[in-house]
């Protein structure tokens, strides 16, 4: 069951508008990611949901109810902000008890509920502390604890881990996640960062200048992208994209370009004439004795246990991860081999998935 429902939401800002006619569900007890770069509307989403920003049309509903006009105070809502906002001169006890305080929650109640958010937070030995006294992690987690004890029924998140180092930022989506498994409580997350998204998110939500340009889970995103513009968003290294035509040859489709030509399956839907744009992840290219396409290795970056391939072949760019074990000296020549099935084909008009 949608716990949140957007329905034909729009958002303008005087003339200017932002969101336009958006239509999201957001399942009960389900981690929803929002997903976009800077400027495509993802905080003025979270904002209009936690009754922040005026909705200009639309229907926001929360538990079935008509939210436009109500409180935030009353959306029964929990947000954490990109800054944390937490107050300086207070300790992480007052910090996070501070809502319940203002609920006038009694002392004891209070003491328990600050405990526990504390406990699952690893932050108990930290309660006395005051925010200046904390690493960016540990100020994070207070944020969230504040959020946590005032037992919401909706968590919403505004790129809480951008302003932590990597690591630090890969140790917290972890917790985050886990946390969410734990209290299953509805969550709408705002990120820029696609790897956040892939790893957290129960269904991601990509947007592009206020819209919803394709929303799935992370598997339907990375193995089924709607578009040109999802292709290219998702995937690290990112989709190499081919410009070329459809032939028929012998009845087969091929896949033309200037460098590169290919079959594709006999079943491809792509009709023989058409413009496409062909994807390739780089991870579903692999060097072979044998390949589809001749290249010649330009740099080889070491990433670790594997290495990204910066190939040419002709005038295409091309990168392949492959195993470090490969071989591939600057300049040397090798065959690419294609893995057929994991194709991407979008019409180059369009954009649009075959
Ligand atoms: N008060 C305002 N008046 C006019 N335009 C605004 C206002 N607030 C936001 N905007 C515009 O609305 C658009 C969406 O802004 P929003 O803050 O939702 O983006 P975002 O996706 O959260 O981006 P970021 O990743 O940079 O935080 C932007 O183009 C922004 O300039
Ligand atoms: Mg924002």
């Amino acid at each position: 069951m949608p716990h949140i429902e957007f329905n034909k939401i729009t958002k303008d800002y005087g003339a200017v508008n932002v969101i336009r006619d958006l239509d999201l569900a957001v399942e009960d007890g389900h981690f929803t990611v929002l997903l976009g770069t800077s400027g495509c509307g993802k905080t003025t989403l979270l904002r209009m949901t936690a009754g922040l920003e005026t909705i200009t049309g639309g229907e926001l509903t929360i538990g079935n109810q008509r939210m436009n006009e109500v409180h935030p105070r009353d959306r029964d809502i929990a947000m954490v902000f990109q800054n944390y906002a937490l107050y300086p001169t207070m300790s992480v006890r007052e910090n996070i008890g501070f809502s319940l305080e203002v609920a006038k929650m009694s002392k004891g109640e209070t003491a328990k509920k600050v405990n526990e958010a504390a406990a699952v937070l690893n932050l108990t030995d930290f309660l006395d502390r005051y925010p200046r006294e904390l690493s960016g992690g540990q100020r994070q987690r207070v944020a969230m604890g504040r959020a946590m004890v005032r037992e919401a029924s909706v968590f919403l998140f505004d790129e809480p881990l951008s302003n932590l180092d990597a690591k630090l930022r890969a140790h917290m989506r972890l917790e985050i996640r886990q946390l969410h498994d734990r209290l299953k409580t509805t969550t709408l997350y705002v990120t820029h960062d696609q790897i956040e998204a892939m790893t957290m998110a129960d269904k991601i939500v990509l947007m592009k200048d206020g819209k919803i340009e394709q929303s799935g889970s992370p598997d339907d995103l990375y193995d089924r992208p709607a578009t040109k513009y999802v292709a290219d968003f998702i995937g690290s290294p990112a989709i190499n994209f081919i410009h070329g035509t459809i032939e028929a040859e012998n009845g087969t489709p091929v896949f033309a370009s200037v460098d590169i030509r290919y079959p594709l399956a006999p079943d491809c839907a792509a009709q023989p004439g058409q413009a496409v744009i062909c994807g390739l992840r780089p991870s579903d290219l692999e060097i072979a004795v044998t390949g589809d396409i001749s290249a010649t290795v330009m740099l080889a970056e070491k990433t670790g246990a594997e290495q990204n391939l910066h190939l040419k072949a002709g005038e295409q760019h091309l990168i392949v991860v492959a195993d470090r074990a490969v071989p591939a000296p600057t300049g040397q020549s090798v065959d690419v081999r294609i893995n057929t099935d994991r194709i991407h084909l979008f019409d180059a008009m369009t954009e649009q998935r075959i």
